[in-house]
């Protein structure tokens, strides 16, 4: 009997599970289970305890799924990025200090040594200002009458509350603090945050606060505090208000793009590790990652990107947008060095889950390490890249050791 090609092909697709399924009992045919799993932990959670610790819980129940990467996340941090001195930049966007998580989480980070540069956006160092002069925010919730609230001069940040007097008066700190004559020049927006920092923490120690804002802390622990979008915040939109009356005050873009290559520089020509911590996305995601392609595509100085790559985000990579690219799409970039690509995570939560827990984990797990006080070294430091950049860089297109098509060269170049 002949059979027709289609019950061929499904009589040996049946013979051949018929073969599997035999030799999974036959364990003389097989390979051994043990070796073929060897490179992964049993999944076999004891049952949590009374008195766990968030460093244990995450141990030994964060397992899998999102909770398996933020195991991965805080183990990275603690065995990979902090050790041996390596420098750690953090990027913060989202409304993380408006609910307190300045206070909970980064000033004892910034305290601890665990944070070493930062890139924010100006909402998060607007709103870090109320904790810095002990203004009142609340709890409350996402569900009320926003029409209600704003006739009773409420703010609202999805489930936290606000009195509007908490955004005019630190208007006014800002403006009164900025008229001053340290604030009559052009300087990057490290330097403004610095001073800006002094000022908060000066008010901070009358008003016997103590860590209340992380303006204040980058002022007393020297850590470089720079924002992407200078004029897209509060902070801004007061600096703007001022230049209309007698201000001098002008943000030195430049200066900040190249500061932050320095510091990166920094790190790998003195044979530390360079990580970029990631909360959120958004344009200081950016601005902290393309200190690479500043160093290697701008500037002409060979280096291979940063060693490692952690980012606790909501943003989906299919849509194109930065928030959202990957570390291996980083690494397409020079933003990343290729090498690390495997010690990347990246986790998929919200960031009020996300950093307590890392926070936790990072304090229990990591002895405080010496501050590196970046700031204080800002002229040494840019002057160092700078004078590299002046060896090796050119005007005309750079000589790259990275392989590229020999037909994208010279492509518009030509200037008849
Ligand atoms: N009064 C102010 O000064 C003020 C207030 C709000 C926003 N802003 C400005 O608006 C711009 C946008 O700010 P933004 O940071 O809210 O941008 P955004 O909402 O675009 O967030 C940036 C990225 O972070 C992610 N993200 C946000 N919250 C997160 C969370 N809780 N957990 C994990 N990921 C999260 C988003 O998905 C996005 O990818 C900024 O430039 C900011 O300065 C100013």
């Amino acid at each position: 009997m002949r059979l027709d090609p289609g019950f061929k092909s499904i009589k040996k697709k049946i013979v051949c599970y018929q073969l599997r399924f035999r030799n999974d009992f036959d364990m003389s045919k097989t390979v051994n289970p043990s070796k073929r799993f060897a490179a992964y932990p049993r999944l076999n959670p004891l049952g949590i305890g009374e008195n766990i610790s968030a460093a244990d819980l995450i141990d030994q129940t964060f397992l899998a799924y999102n909770g398996g990467r933020l195991r991965e996340a805080a183990h990275l941090l603690t065995e990979k990025m902090l050790p041996k001195d390596g420098f750690i930049g953090l990027s913060l966007t989202g409304a993380l200090t408006p609910a307190g998580l300045g206070k909970s989480c980064l000033i004892p980070l910034m305290k601890a040594g665990f944070v070493d540069w930062i890139v924010s956006t100006g909402a998060n160092l607007y709103h870090d200002i109320h904790y810095g002069l002990d203004m009142k925010l609340y709890a409350g919730s996402p569900f009320l009458n926003d029409v209600d609230l704003h006739r009773d001069g409420v703010i609202r940040i999805y489930d936290i509350l606000f009195d509007y007097n908490v955004l005019l008066d630190t208007d006014a700190f800002v403006r009164e603090v900025i008229g001053g004559p340290e604030f009559q020049r052009p300087m990057g927006t490290d330097e403004f945050h610095y001073l800006l920092g002094k000022y908060v923490a000066e008010r901070g120690k009358k008003l016997r606060l103590k860590d209340s804002s992380i303006l204040a802390t980058g002022y007393e622990c020297g850590i470089p505090i720079f924002t992407s979008s200078p004029g897209d915040s509060s902070i801004g939109m007061n600096v703007a208000a001022m230049a209309l009356r007698d201000s001098k005050l002008l943000f030195d873009v430049n200066r900040d793009v190249n500061q932050t290559a320095a510091i990166v520089y920094e790190a790998k020509s003195s044979g530390h590790k360079s990580s970029v911590f990631i909360l959120g996305g958004g344009s200081p995601k950016n601005f902290m990652l393309q200190t690479e392609p500043q160093i290697q595509e701008v500037m002409g100085i060979p280096e291979k990107g940063h060693d490692y790559f952690l980012q606790c985000t909501d943003a989906r990579p299919d849509t194109g947008g930065l928030s959202g690219a990957t570390p291996a799409e980083a690494v397409s970039w020079g933003k990343v060095d290729p090498d690390s690509l495997p010690d990347c995570v990246v986790a998929y939560v919200d960031s009020t889950i996300s950093l307590p827990l890392l926070t936790a984990y990072c304090l229990s797990r990591v002895k405080p390490r010496k501050l590196k006080r970046l700031y204080d070294r800002r002229d040494e430091t840019l002057d160092r890249v700078k004078a590299k950049y002046l060896k090796t860089g050119t005007v005309t297109k750079i000589k790259t050791s990275r392989k590229i098509a020999k037909r994208a060269s010279s492509v518009g170049l030509n200037k008849t």
